[in-house]
């Protein structure tokens, strides 16, 4: 099993490129199946979870080509299947969305639940609201959500959502836009990868209104159109990189980003005395000084701190002055870094939803175990700021969402290679 061996102490400098965001390439990729034309999607990053998506799309029916470059072009002309299975769906949660799209299009959809992970249990309970709302009729049957939509087909909807979730508001936007007549999501998530979604949706055909704020209206269409679509720049990635720079020391300028999407982190960043130069596409992430101010922070949906870059900052708290209290408020579960940031020689105490940090002036490397996918970054970022050597093992969690990661990071001077033996 491949792992990741890191010589700490390396001062980062240098340029990184960022890819497309994830997280919206998910989706969009499910929005491909709410046409019968071609989608292209460009700035595509190449990941682990991109390709699950495209064996569940390929056994969909639907004719994956990959490139030239950071391209993909899917084309659903002919759906051959709605049928999404244990196997693939737990894998990788976001393939639970394309049972909206099914729904929409072929009026009938089985996809398994995609069950808890790491983080938390995760459950699906407004994803299957919001389908509701637009008139599915769904059951749930041995893991399984078997679902219909009325004989002609979804209808718009009200949607209210006790909570802006993020996966839900991409699957009632989608479902939405092939449903007769208008839908209103009330309380939506307001994530950049929202407005991407929806500024895709509405080159395809479907009016949306809103898409990014917590009101989305939604004109659905009887059918919708192919597209050519650039994936939103990815601001975890972008978050996890300018927290690197900051915890390893030096100057690295990071290109094709959004700066605007990760304001609570650039904010938390020059309190801990960090220096960050916004550009039109770019940052500059500048340490000097020898000691980090201790930050406290919050995750909160969009416009707040992210939930999931906070493994990553608490990585580097733990070599700031002073304590640090970072407190997660999205999931349940979601310190599993803190023991493994321990044995670096982080000094991490959780309590229920709250960890408190207490700085140290050196983190020691040693070998660690990746739990999730920003968790195992977090682990990285620490052993590029330790004495020493880390290594990463369960680097499969890192494949997931990191794209070139180690090519990335030796770039800029980073001490860091995958090893397979
Ligand atoms: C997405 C992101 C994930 C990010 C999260 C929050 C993808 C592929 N993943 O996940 O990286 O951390 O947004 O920004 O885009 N919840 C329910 N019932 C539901 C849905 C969610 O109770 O039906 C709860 C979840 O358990 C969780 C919270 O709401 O505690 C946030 O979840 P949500 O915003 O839906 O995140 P995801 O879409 O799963």
């Amino acid at each position: 099993m491949d792992r990741i061996v890191i010589q700490g102490g390396a001062r980062l400098n240098g340029t990184i490129g960022i890819s497309g965001a994830k997280n919206s390439a998910l989706k969009l990729m499910a929005a491909a199946l709410l046409t019968d034309e071609t989608v292209v999607l460009e700035n595509m990053p190449r990941l682990a979870d991109s390709r699950y998506m495209a064996q569940l799309m390929a056994r969909l029916g639907v004719q994956i080509e990959e490139g030239p470059g950071s391209r993909m072009t899917l084309d659903a002309g002919t759906i051959t299947g709605v049928f999404a299975s244990y196997d693939l769906v737990r894998k990788m949660r976001a393939t639970f969305n394309v049972l909206g799209p099914l729904l929409a299009r072929e009026g009938r959809a089985k996809v398994s639940l995609p069950g808890g992970c790491a983080i938390g249990a995760r459950p699906v309970d407004l994803h299957l609201k919001a389908l509701e709302a637009l008139g599915a009729q769904i059951e749930l049957s041995e893991g399984y959500v078997i679902a219909e939509a009325p004989k002609g087909g979804l209808v718009g909807g009200e949607i209210d959502l006790p909570f802006a979730s993020v996966g839900a508001t991409e699957h009632a936007m989608l479902a939405a836009s092939l449903a007769r007549g208008e839908t209103v999501i009330e309380n939506a998530a307001r994530e950049p990868e929202l407005a991407d979604l929806g500024e895709m949706l509405t080159s395809m055909g479907a009016l949306v209104e809103g898409a990014g704020t917590s009101t989305v209206k939604i004109q659905g269409q009887k059918s919708l159109s192919g597209v050519t679509h650039s994936v939103v720049p990815d601001r975890i990635e972008t978050a996890t990189y300018a927290i690197a720079v900051a915890a390893a020391g030096g100057d690295v300028t990071l290109t094709g980003i959004r700066p605007d999407h990760n304001k609570s982190l650039w904010h938390a960043l020059s309190e801990a005395g960090v220096s960050v130069e916004t550009g039109t596409d770019t940052v500059r992430i500048m340490r000097k000084a020898d000691k980090l101010k201790a930050v406290d922070i919050e995750t909160q949906p969009f416009p707040g701190f992210p939930t999931d870059a906070q493994a990553q900052f608490m990585a580097l708290m733990a070599l700031a002055d002073g304590a640090s209290v970072i407190r997660e408020t999205i999931f349940e579960n979601r310190f599993m870094h803190a023991p493994e940031l321990a044995r670096l020689g982080a000094d991490i105490s959780v309590h229920g939803n709250e960890a408190i940090v207490r700085g140290v002036d050196a983190l020691r490397g040693a070998p660690v175990m990746a739990t999730d996918l920003r968790a195992s970054v977090s682990l990285v970022i620490a052993g590029l700021a330790a004495e020493g050597e880390t290594v990463v093992n369960r680097v499969y969690h890192l494949d997931r969402g990191f794209e070139r990661l180690e090519a990335k990071l030796a770039g800029c001077g980073a001490q860091i290679e995958r090893r397979s033996d």
